[in-house]
């Protein structure tokens, strides 16, 4: 595979030569362009030597081969990283002052990945976050940068995800675009990069797209009180790294929680039910499989206080009435259905259990009703708290097949599901 990797000026630059022996080794041919501030960082023989090409950052150079029309139009893959602050502005405003930037502009549908990195307030700040959306909208794919120790004494979000991460989400972008674009019953073989990548590595969900829902929603009732609950999303997390080393494109649509999202995924953070309902749908519609292990709150404020709710002596104390949230997941499976789209379906359930019924009655209830294809089922209770690490589940299945058992840490659950995902798709599409 043809591979653009435009190198941003920033100290994380250094790292992205690991990146670049990965796409190498892998056997992919790889032109690199960094930007001017990015040599200051490593130099061009650096990137020469390694990639085996003549590197340049000006549209100036070889001008008779008209170098940013011919890397952007052969390129199967642009890979940016690290995607500084000053390199994600000028792409979201389609500058074209250097050979990167005219090569993104000339890209086409050519699939585009962005690793950033930079210090956390620069991430924070309205502006990047601004242009990041903006990216995303036009389809770019932007990683989340890691957590950690940056450049100084500072820590926080804004390193750059480690090369293994970003060679992994690289190689599952080009995988899920090659399987997309190609015409109705062709044989495309998702490019997982992994033929020549040594000590063959299983990556049973190579060339899918996973949305992820993890978290608890939060409802506000006034600027400064929400109803919420007690997910960690840990669990979700936990999945969507088990989908990522699965070598699929993970996408997580982040609700409230504890736990920071793991490297190499796209992350969308929401808010409320209906935020994560409008995501969930958005991002299903191209999904090979979405997992819903948020914890959606069922009823929302009837009335959101626009100011703080105060109490007084002179007026009753309030009453909060509720109303309630749509079922996201049984609306995905209507949406669906409604479009005859192959995908599969995964539901959680959290239940406890009462005189009515047992656990698992309940969950085989709640399968039927949501008509999930796969519905994993957690025992709730006073002594297995939300926000722990380890997990035990049952995965029940609307084939009837046997129920599953697994537990261990949330890591060893996570793996668990998604290798009863890959093998529920197996038996959709048998392998070849
Ligand atoms: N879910 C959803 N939309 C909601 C509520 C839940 O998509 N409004 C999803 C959850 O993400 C989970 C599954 O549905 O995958 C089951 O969630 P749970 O809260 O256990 O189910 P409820 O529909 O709330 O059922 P009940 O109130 O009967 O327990």
């Amino acid at each position: 595979m043809r591979i653009v990797l435009g190198v941003g000026g920033g100290i994380a630059a250094y790292k992205v030569a690991s990146l670049l022996r990965l796409f190498t080794e892998a056997g992919h041919d790889v032109t690199v362009i960094p930007t001017e501030a990015a040599t200051r960082f490593v130099g061009v023989a650096t990137w020469e030597a390694l990639s085996g090409h003549p590197v340049s950052n000006s549209v100036f150079d070889a001008v008779h081969t008209v170098n940013h029309v011919r890397l952007g139009h052969e390129a199967e893959l642009i890979v940016v990283a690290p995607a500084t602050a000053d390199l994600l502005a000028r792409a979201a405003s389609g500058q074209a002052d250097d050979l990167l930037t005219n090569t993104l502009l000339m890209a086409g549908d050519c699939p585009v990945l962005m690793a950033p990195a930079m210090h956390t307030e620069m991430w924070q700040h309205p502006a990047t976050q601004a242009n990041v959306e903006t990216l995303r909208s036009r389809g770019v794919t932007v990683l989340e940068p890691a957590s950690g120790r940056l450049t100084g004494a500072d820590s926080g979000p804004g390193r750059l995800p480690e090369p293994e991460a970003i060679f992994t989400a690289a190689m599952a972008l080009a995988g899920a675009s090659a399987v997309r674009s190609a015409p109705a019953g062709a044989d495309v073989e998702p490019d997982t990069g992994q033929a020549e990548a040594g000590p063959s590595v299983v990556r049973p969900l190579a060339g899918l797209t996973v949305t992820i829902s993890a978290g608890g929603t939060r409802e506000p009732l006034d600027p400064v009180r929400f109803l919420g609950n007690r997910s960690s999303g840990k669990q979700g997390v936990a999945l969507a790294a088990a989908a990522r080393d699965a070598g699929a494109r993970v996408r997580l649509l982040a609700a409230h929680m504890e736990v920071p999202a793991p490297d190499g995924v796209e992350l969308l953070r929401v808010e409320t039910a209906l935020e994560l309902r409008k995501a969930a749908l958005h991002a299903a519609a191209d999904s090979d499989v979405v997992i819903m292990a948020a914890a959606v709150a069922d009823f929302r404020p009837a009335d959101v206080s626009g100011t703080k709710i105060k109490k007084r002596d002179d007026v009753a104390d309030p009453v909060i009435n509720l109303v309630r949230n749509p079922d996201i997941l049984r609306e995905l499976v209507e949406v669906r259905d409604a479009a005859s789209r192959t995908q599969l379906i995964v539901g959680f359930a959290a239940e406890t259990g009462d005189a009515g019924g047992d656990v698992l009655d309940y969950a085989r209830d709640k399968l039927h009703r949501k008509a999930c294809d796969l519905l994993v089922v957690n025992q709730v209770g006073r002594d297995k708290v939300f926000g722990e690490d380890t997990n035990s589940v049952v995965i029940l299945s609307r084939t009837g097949s046997e129920p599953q058992e697994a537990s261990g840490s949330k890591s060893d659950v996570a793996a668990a599901v998604i290798d009863r995902i890959s093998a529920e798709l197996s038996r959709v599409v048998p392998p070849a």
